[in-house]
């Protein structure tokens, strides 16, 4: 059977989740219930990132001990992937057990093949990114993205030889041929890491002498692991890489790393040279997505411009909430979002459009054919080529991993189904005996097309999914539509139950 593994980043614990994280995850778990329709073995891995300076001083600033800080805010992002009903396998924490025994495993690896080496280095550090900056990434001496003045860093720590594995690196992305090819996508991404390791890559720092939060070097316990290096291994450590060879091979490597752009470079650069170095695979594709900005600003805390995915829920529902993320901007490309937006598409493309078709297809069986469901004698495929077609393009967009067309195409489904009711005239067919068998037919394909349309919308709005096949009184399962595409999927209910709308008009 085939497998699937995806990842999300894992998050800062001390941030709160907002719409940015809500976006990767809902991203993820699209693809994974996409997967797991299409009948793979699906393996979908989101959590937490918990060491480092940022949060120890967070933890500090709340007067805490930083694990018990961790282990009560942990439950944000917990609860908030609850509320977008996220179907993750597993939620890593980068403070359990098996992620330090695998990140000592690793670090004994790198340093048992002596790819590391002691140094001096003095840099400038920004803690809200975790990671050193140059002069020319400053703007005012000052972090661009959190707006605060890096800290002078000097201190003796272990460095990474990450310099050897620029020729290899570019190889590997450039040439399908070369033992360790990863995707990066999408191709602009791709051609601008391509253009930095051209201009240089240098070796990188992989520990801190004076921070007691984070994990133990196996090899020097006065050094604790960068926290980026550290977080990094959680997609290996995930899958047991320490405690369970069988699980880590069957799983390993990832199908698809999932993030926004911020923190690629992390991914396709030191992250496979990582790999590359220990001697494990390199992950296949690596996607990097847009950045939301609010009103054309980054979305931060220091910014107070912050949308958690509890206010989209509490406006539109969990479904919607999904689907309007989704659908915000092209997957891959920078967007403005604003709540004024979410709003026009809620209407467009969920009310008027999905909850639209549904309601005026239900009433109209109801109100003809007293809610039964029939297959008309003489049935005819009148609406199955333009399915087809629409089918076929859901799935090329999934395999392009362009989720929001994927999303598009369905509603364009839908829209047609619309149409094809307003072509159709079922009111006016009802009236004559004589167009009797014309009018079972229309509501007869009418019916098997939102059936059609709850199983592709399943990714992306699953309840609402779940209660559409319900109230058609489906028995067969969603994943049999998806498994065989180019069938038609005639319905398997004999009655309608009465639906309440799916989507209220805002
Ligand atoms: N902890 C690191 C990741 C380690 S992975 C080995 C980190 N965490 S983070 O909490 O800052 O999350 C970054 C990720 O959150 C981005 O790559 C993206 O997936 C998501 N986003 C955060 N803000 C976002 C936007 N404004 N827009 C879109 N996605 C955003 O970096």
């Amino acid at each position: 059977m085939k497998k699937f593994y995806i990842t999300t980043p894992i998050y800062y614990v001390n941030d709160e989740p907002h719409i940015g994280h809500t976006y990767t995850t809902v991203a993820a778990d699209i693809l994974a219930r996409w997967h797991r329709l299409l009948g793979e073995r699906v393996f979908f891995l989101t959590g937490t990132d918990e060491h480092g300076m940022k949060i120890f001083q967070a933890a500090q600033n709340a007067s805490q001990d930083t694990q018990k800080y961790c282990n009560e805010i942990v439950v944000h992002f917990k609860s908030a992937w609850e509320k977008m009903n996220i179907s993750y396998d597993r939620f890593i924490r980068t403070t359990e057990k098996s992620h330090i025994s695998s990140v000592k495993k690793v670090l004994s690896e790198l340093h048992r093949k002596d790819e590391l080496y002691f140094s001096s280095y003095e840099g400038l550090y920004c803690i809200g990114c975790e990671k050193f900056l140059t002069e020319t990434d400053l703007i005012d001496g000052m972090c661009p993205d959190h707006r605060v003045k890096p800290v002078v860093h000097k201190e003796g720590n272990y460095f990474f030889k990450l310099s050897g594995y620029r020729e290899k690196l570019i190889n590997a992305i450039q040439n399908e041929d070369d033992p360790n090819h990863f995707e990066i996508l999408p191709q602009g991404r791709r051609n601008e890491i391509i253009g930095k390791l051209k201009t240089g890559l240098e070796d990188i720092s992989i520990s801190r002498a004076n921070l007691p939060w984070g994990i133990l070097l196996p090899f020097d316990s006065k050094q604790t692991t960068y926290v980026w290096v550290d977080a990094l291994i959680n997609y290996i450590s995930g899958i047991n890489y320490e405690e369970d060879e069988t699980n880590f091979k069957f799983w390993w490597p990832t199908d698809v790393h999932l993030m926004a752009k911020d923190i690629l470079w992390f991914h396709s650069v030191i992250w496979p040279a990582i790999l590359i170095a220990v001697g494990l695979a390199v992950p296949k594709k690596i996607f990097a997505h847009g950045y939301f900005t609010i009103s054309g600003q980054k979305m931060s805390k220091s910014l107070g411009n912050i949308i958690s995915p509890r206010e989209l829920i509490d406006e539109f529902g969990e479904d919607a909430a999904r689907f309007l993320l989704m659908g915000a901007f092209p997957f891959g490309v920078d967007g403005d979002v604003t709540l004024k937006n979410f709003k026009l598409m809620y209407n467009a493309r969920l009310a008027n459009n999905v909850g639209n078709l549904v309601s005026r297809v239900f009433n109209m069986v109801e109100k003809y054919l007293g809610g039964r469901i029939e297959k008309p004698a003489g049935w005819s495929d009148e609406v199955f080529k333009q399915t087809r077609l629409a089918v076929e393009e859901i799935y090329k967009k999934f395999d392009e991993l362009l989720i929001d067309a994927s999303q598009e195409k369905i509603i364009e489904l839908s829209d047609f189904g619309n149409r094809y009711i307003d072509r159709q005239e079922p009111w006016n067919l009802s009236k004559k005996t004589e167009d009797t068998e014309k009018l079972k037919l229309v509501l007869y394909n009418s019916l098997m097309m939102i059936k059609e349309l709850a199983a592709y919308l399943y990714p992306f709005i699953p309840k609402t999914s779940e209660k559409i096949w319900f109230i058609l009184g489906e028995k067969g399962k969603m994943d049999e539509v998806i498994s065989s595409p180019q069938e038609p999927h005639f319905l398997t209910g004999t009655s309608l139950v009465k639906p309440s709308p799916l989507f209220p008009r805002k």
